[in-house]
């Protein structure tokens, strides 16, 4: 399954903490673009697609939440709890974002601009294409 955890570059003193992500360090792309999930109602779902091109990093930056990460044979399930946890995602794999605690927000680090056309939002799509 073409996940892993990454390691954070932590800087951390007195005065508190710090943690950064550079490409050709600790981050495998060029990153071209963020966003954070936050204020998500209890019980719902998000993401439920996959990506033709995007590769990303996850980090709960506060509070915490599920990953589901399917690849189209089987899937796994990652919680993200602490800032010092990031996860590496490659493109083509379904998943699914839910138990998002009260308080949380998701940073996402990505290696594309947004395109839509790159998104498939259908899981019979997905598992076509994933087989090819
Ligand atoms: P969506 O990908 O469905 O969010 P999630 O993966 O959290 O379920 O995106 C929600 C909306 O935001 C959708 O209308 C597309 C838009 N959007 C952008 O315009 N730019 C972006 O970078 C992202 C991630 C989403």
């Amino acid at each position: 399954m073409n996940y892993k955890l990454i390691e954070t570059k932590f800087f951390g003193d007195e005065t508190g903490h710090l943690i950064s992500f550079e490409k050709g360090s600790n981050c495998p792309f060029d990153i071209k673009r963020s966003f954070y999930i936050f204020d998500t109602i209890p019980g719902k779902i998000r993401g439920q697609h996959a990506n033709r091109n995007s590769e990303f990093i996850l980090i709960a930056i506060s509070g915490s939440c599920k990953i589901r990460i399917d690849d189209g044979k089987t899937y796994e399930i990652v919680e993200l709890n602490t800032p010092h946890k990031a996860l590496y995602m490659d493109k083509m794999l379904w998943k699914e974002m839910y138990d998002f605690s009260y308080n949380a927000i998701l940073l996402v680090l990505t290696n594309t601009l947004y395109d839509e056309n790159e998104y498939i939002r259908d899981y019979q799509e997905f598992l076509k294409e994933g087989s090819k």
